[in-house]
């Protein structure tokens, strides 16, 4: 190998774990949780708005569960390296609404993770049953696409 070759390989190994450190977390792509649900999050617009579908795993009703839409939105898109996000699941098979917040967190090596917190409200048919209608979690994301 050549004086050039060497050159290049030892600028690409100086340059490469510079990369990774400086990476931006990316939240387009598709996703899955400790319950196995998978979620799939399509691009971003400029105003860091998207949509997506999620494929839960789990449901607290007996329905057959459907794949059903997401929308959401980042704070700050492009600009930060570890964005805040939001989004909310309009679920096809039940009257719940699910809405999920977290961030995107990624590590030295690239790897992303999505750290969310989530809430869903069932739907009751008095509002004196409000006090059981909302159901608290965690979830954390990792990238299967
Ligand atoms: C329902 O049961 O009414 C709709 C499905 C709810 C699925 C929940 S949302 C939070 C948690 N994380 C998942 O991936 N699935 C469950």
């Amino acid at each position: 190998m050549g004086t050039l070759g060497c050159c290049l390989l030892l600028t690409l190994a100086l340059l490469e774990p510079r990369n990774a450190v400086s990476r931006k977390c990316d939240l387009q792509g598709q996703w899955t949780n400790e319950l196995g649900s998978n979620m799939t999050v399509l691009a971003l617009n400029m105003a860091g708005t998207f949509s997506g579908s999620y494929h839960t795993a789990v449901a607290a009703t007996n329905k057959q569960i459907l794949v059903s839409p997401l929308q959401g939105a980042q704070q700050h898109p492009g600009a930060k390296r570890q964005p805040t996000f939001g989004f909310t699941v309009q679920w096809q098979f039940s009257d719940s609404t699910t809405a999920f917040v977290g961030q995107c967190f990624v590590d030295h090596h690239g790897k992303e993770i999505l750290e969310t917190t989530w809430l869903l409200r069932e739907e009751i048919l008095s509002h004196k049953d409000t006090w059981k209608a909302t159901r608290v979690g965690t979830s954390i994301f990792t990238r299967i696409k």
